[in-house]
């Protein structure tokens, strides 16, 4: 039983990647892009010449209350509604954003649900998340929890 709803979850419709994409709006792992203009480029009155190289990054936009209501609230029906378009990109965007967006979600998926298929996790309620940034964004010493091996079910 519960191999067919982790098969469900995994090749479910989109509407199972919504976990997924709130946890990539508040933790996103990529900071974002670089780019570099090729024509000069007037942005707001500032022209920026050919050359320049621009950085966007995604966190302050997801956590922007403009675009994202209680942003620092892990909210799934958030996104049943529309949201502004270039506002979330934890993949990039664009003609060059991330190609392996798809697989990762769906990796994602499968990861999940191989753990809690095998495991009840615990996690210290005491404990504070601090970031750093090394290729990617990660927690600092990891995420602290304590994982118990679940015992089999023989009907699944
Ligand atoms: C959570 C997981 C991942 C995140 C957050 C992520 C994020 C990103 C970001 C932000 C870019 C930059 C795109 C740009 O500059 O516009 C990128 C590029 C890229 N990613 Fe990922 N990525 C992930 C997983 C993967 C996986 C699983 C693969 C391959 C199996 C992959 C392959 C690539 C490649 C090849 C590029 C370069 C695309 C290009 O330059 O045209 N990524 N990714």
């Amino acid at each position: 039983m519960i191999r067919y709803f982790c098969f469900a979850i995994i090749w479910g419709s989109n509407h199972h990647d919504l976990p997924e994409q709130e946890t990539l709006r508040i933790h996103p792992v990529a900071l974002g892009t670089v780019r570099e203009n090729h024509e000069p480029f007037d942005l707001n009155g500032v022209v920026l010449p050919k050359g320049t190289w621009l950085s966007f990054y995604n966190r302050p936009l997801h956590m922007d209350s403009k675009y994202f209501s209680e942003p620092y609230k892990f909210k799934l029906d958030r996104w049943n509604e529309k949201h502004t378009q270039g506002t979330f990109f934890p993949f990039s965007l664009g003609a060059r954003d991330c190609i392996g967006k798809d697989l990762a979600m769906k990796e994602a998926k499968m990861a999940i649900a191989t753990l809690l298929k095998n495991f009840d996790f615990e996690f210290d309620p005491s404990w504070k998340l601090k970031k750093t940034t090394q290729l990617s964004v990660i927690p600092v010493n990891g995420v602290p929890v304590t994982a118990r091996r679940r015992v089999a079910n023989p009907q699944c």
